[in-house]
């Protein structure tokens, strides 16, 4: 037995689902296949309980109340921050609850990037971004006359860092890339990238959007300087998403936006601002949100993240081996298990990825079709849009093989 069977065979994936109120129901007279978890995870009963026990008993606003349910709300907040920087083995200092990755991400390029970085200092990114971590730098760039530049897509789906050396070099003082990607599942070597920067002094900031939500990640470990990820994506409710960043650069980075809970001292002339990371925290908080993050940490440090991991790269290893057996399918991204994560894309020949999608809903099956806000990445594979399926802890072998069965239709139906 390997350790991978080791971690799976514990892993009760009926206990799992069974968490899961949403995976219960059935859709066009099938039983669910959620295959979409790239685009949200689905909540199990421990967070909506959460969420529920913070507005059915302790709903107040935060950090301003005398009153008593004004401190537990308060104290649930901040104990969402502190769980979870736990959970991604960071200090807590450094961890600013936002709405998701995007903020996170228009927060480091905006207030970072486009302040503290000078005209003709270079941003390096690379050409599978997600939206979410390409157009804020574009953003950055104009207004502050930065330089992008971008690592490229092999062709086997992993990303090219033959150029690295090349592009750590000055004016370069800042590289921001996603741990795994959205649409090819391909996981980059951070930790290489991440000490080749070091090296040079240049700093680096990592969407871990498709990766916090699905293997262990250690801030510490990585030694990265950014990481952004989104509670949705993990099991939480929308509207939690958080920004880990180093407390000495959150120090010297100007707020990103202004108003109540971020100051120290308001005149009508000028402000100072409050302490790290509260000074990036302006306005109403969704503290229901953060409630319910905190005890979707809780929930997978119970159930273990390698047992997670484990579970998805034996999902994704069966799921590969059924499109590559069948006929007229084009899969993306690499084949070697130990380069990739769970999300999968693909298209059938001579249909389009909309009308695949379609006709998998027709029997239960939810896949995601489109561009997958990597416009860049999907003309790089020479391709409009494909179709994408990405599993989790509730998926099972069998909704693989109800995969296969739904798209032996879509075959038959444009045969
Ligand atoms: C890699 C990656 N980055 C960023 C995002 C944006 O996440 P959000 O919409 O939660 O801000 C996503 C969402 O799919 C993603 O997959």
């Amino acid at each position: 037995m390997t350790s991978l069977d080791v971690a799976t065979a514990t892993l009760d994936v009926a206990a799992v689902r069974a968490d899961f109120p949403l995976l219960q129901r059935r859709v066009n007279g099938h039983p669910l296949v959620y295959l979409d978890s790239a685009a949200t995870s689905q909540k199990p009963q421990q967070v909506l309980d959460a969420v529920d026990n913070y507005y059915r008993l302790h709903n107040a606003n935060v950090h301003r109340g005398v009153h008593t349910i004004g401190n537990e709300a308060t104290d649930i907040f901040e104990g969402a921050r502190t769980r979870v920087a736990r959970f991604i083995d960071a200090p807590a200092e450094g961890l600013v609850l936002l709405r998701n990755t995007t903020e996170a991400l228009n927060l480091v390029a905006s207030s970072y990037a486009r302040e503290l970085l000078s005209p003709g200092d270079r941003i390096v990114l690379t050409e599978m971004e997600h939206h979410s971590n390409l157009v804020p730098w574009q953003l950055a760039a104009e207004r502050a006359g930065l330089e992008l530049a971008f690592l490229r897509v092999n062709d086997d789906g992993t990303l090219d860092l033959s150029g690295l050396d090349e592009l750590l070099a000055p004016p370069t003082k800042l590289v921001s890339l996603s741990h795994q990607s959205n649409v090819l599942g391909t996981v980059v070597p951070l930790r290489a990238v991440i000490d080749a920067a070091h090296e040079r002094d240049v700093l680096v900031c990592v969407d871990a959007a498709q990766s916090v939500p699905h293997m262990p990640v250690s801030v510490r470990d990585l030694d990265c300087d950014f990481l952004a990820f989104s509670g949705h994506k993990m099991c939480a409710p929308m509207g939690a998403g958080v920004l880990w960043a180093r407390p000495e650069l959150l120090q010297r980075m100007p707020p990103f936006l202004g108003g109540g809970s971020m100051i120290l001292r308001v005149s009508l002339e000028k402000s100072t601002w409050s302490t790290v990371p509260h000074k990036f925290e302006a306005g109403t908080p969704d503290v229901g949100a953060a409630a319910g993050l905190a005890a979707a940490c809780d929930y997978f440090d119970a159930i273990g993240m390698d047992r997670v991991h484990a579970h998805e790269q034996q999902l994704t290893s069966h799921l590969l081996s059924l499109l590559e057996e069948m006929d007229g399918i084009d899969v993306y991204g690499p084949h070697d298990m130990s380069a990739r994560g769970g999300a999968v894309s693909f298209n059938v020949t001579d249909v389009h990825a909309h009308d695949v999608g379609t006709i998998l809903d027709r029997q239960g099956v939810a896949v995601r079709a489109g561009h997958h806000c990597c416009q860049p990445l999907m003309k790089r594979l020479g391709v409009a849009a494909t179709a994408r399926a990405s599993v989790y802890l509730y998926n099972t072998h069998e909704e693989i093989d109800a995969l296969g069965d739904a798209l032996a239709e879509v075959r038959r139906i444009f045969r």
